[in-house]
């Protein structure tokens, strides 16, 4: 059993409103949704697929609304899976264990933003995927008080929020060994392209990257500033 207790960020990055929900299950909580959120394509999905695309989808119009967009259009799925958010803003989406969050901000502001929250997974999960997701200098740079487990969701996670905060730029899948971790405290991270992905996006450029945490999960935030 996962506990809800909700991760969040004492600040946050220039622009960058963010939006959280926790959801059940059940039929019933499908009710709390906007049904116009759900797009055609997935009217038969699964009731957990429609559950939580409905609540990251109730979170991205949350934080837009607050962050200053007055449109009201769903957001559409766009190409690999990516959200397809209004014009002049960039935002990402994360949903895990009935919790749900999104982050938004003006594209004047930032020109990327990606979210991911992960459950802590137990050291054998951690032991099996971790060659996986890093190098052994990446496990290495584990900060003070993280468990090698704790230490390994927390990467996988950042990598997930560069993929999302690339994405758009990028247009493309890149694997986990394209950025590493070459820095990390305990509520940061700088994260390091050990490939070119695209123009913008050269090998060895670097990424800072959030990292909050709660009992039950890790929370990583990446937001690429705009003109940086
Ligand atoms: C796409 C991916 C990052 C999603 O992460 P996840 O942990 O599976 O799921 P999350 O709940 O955190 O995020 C899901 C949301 O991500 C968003 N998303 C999916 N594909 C995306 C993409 N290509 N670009 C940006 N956002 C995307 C969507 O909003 C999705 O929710 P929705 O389908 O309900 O709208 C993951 O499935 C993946 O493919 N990872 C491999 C690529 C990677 O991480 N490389 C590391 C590079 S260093």
């Amino acid at each position: 059993m996962v506990s809800d207790n909700m991760p969040s960020f004492t600040d946050l990055p220039p622009g960058v409103v963010m939006s959280a929900r926790r959801f059940g299950f059940d039929e019933a909580a499908l009710q709390r949704f906007d049904a116009a959120l759900l797009p055609a394509a997935l009217a038969g999905a699964a009731l957990k697929r429609r559950l939580e695309f409905l609540a990251g989808r109730d979170c991205a119009r949350d934080a837009l609304r607050r962050a200053g967009y007055d449109g009201n259009a769903p957001l559409a799925i766009g190409d690999d899976r990516a959200p397809q958010w209004p014009a002049g803003w960039v935002g990402a989406i994360t949903h895990s264990h009935g919790l749900a969050l999104a982050a938004v901000a003006p594209a004047a502001r930032q020109c990327g933003l990606g979210i991911d929250v992960e459950p802590w997974v137990d050291a054998a999960r951690a032991d099996r995927l971790r060659a996986q997701v890093g190098s052994d200098s990446e496990w290495q740079r584990a900060p003070a008080g993280s468990s090698d487990a704790e230490w390994f969701i927390t990467v996988f996670s950042m990598k997930e929020s560069l993929f999302k905060a690339l994405y758009p730029q990028v247009r493309r899948y890149f694997g986990f060994h394209d950025a590493e971790v070459v820095a990390a405290s305990a509520d940061a991270a700088t994260l390091r392209l050990t490939t070119t992905l695209s123009d913008a996006c050269p090998q060895s450029a670097e990424y800072t990257l959030r990292i909050a945490r709660s009992d039950g999960f890790v929370l990583s935030l990446c937001a690429v500033p705009a003109g940086g």
